[in-house]
């Protein structure tokens, strides 16, 4: 695990599964970031990240895009890269391939990284346990 406590988060995407994560964050009190294809009064868009914002700002990092995903498995969020360190904890919501190039991008710099095949398990369990209550 890397260093923590992780106190301000960058969300990529503003889909569904961003949805749920942004209440994951905000129950455990983390700040966070949204960044979308398209700039909004809640979210940055790629550009603007890049231009005025450095993510050494934020050591939690988390694709909810299905960027990455097979069969489109040479895609990945437009980031730089180059600003992640071993203080940055990279989560990848995709699940496969299990090595996503957002992973193996930050992996690179140091960055620690988790894909989502866990959270894809655990959901699973709760719906079954949700539905046979
Ligand atoms: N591990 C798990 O348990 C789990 C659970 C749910 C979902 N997932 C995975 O998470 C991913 C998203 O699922 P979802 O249900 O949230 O999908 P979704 O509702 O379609 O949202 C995906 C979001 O990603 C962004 N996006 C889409 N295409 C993009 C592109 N070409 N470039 C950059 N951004 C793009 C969009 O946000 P903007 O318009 O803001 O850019 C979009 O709203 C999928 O790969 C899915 O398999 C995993």
């Amino acid at each position: 695990m890397p260093v923590t406590p992780h106190t301000k988060a960058l969300v990529l995407g503003s889909g569904g599964a961003s949805q749920a994560v942004l209440r994951v964050l905000e129950n455990l009190h983390i700040a966070y970031l949204v960044v979308s294809r398209t700039a909004g009064n809640k979210a940055v868009d790629y550009d603007t990240l890049k231009n005025t914002d450095d993510l050494s700002n934020y050591s939690l990092i988390i694709n909810t895009t299905p960027l990455g995903m097979s069969p489109n498995t040479d895609t990945y969020p437009d980031l730089a890269y180059d600003q992640l360190s071993p203080q940055h904890y990279c989560y990848d919501l995709v699940y496969n391939p299990e090595n996503t190039q957002f992973m193996q991008r930050a992996a690179t710099q140091g960055a620690h990284t988790k894909n989502g095949l866990d959270m894809l398990r655990l959901q699973a369990e709760k719906s079954w346990e949700i539905w046979n209550q």
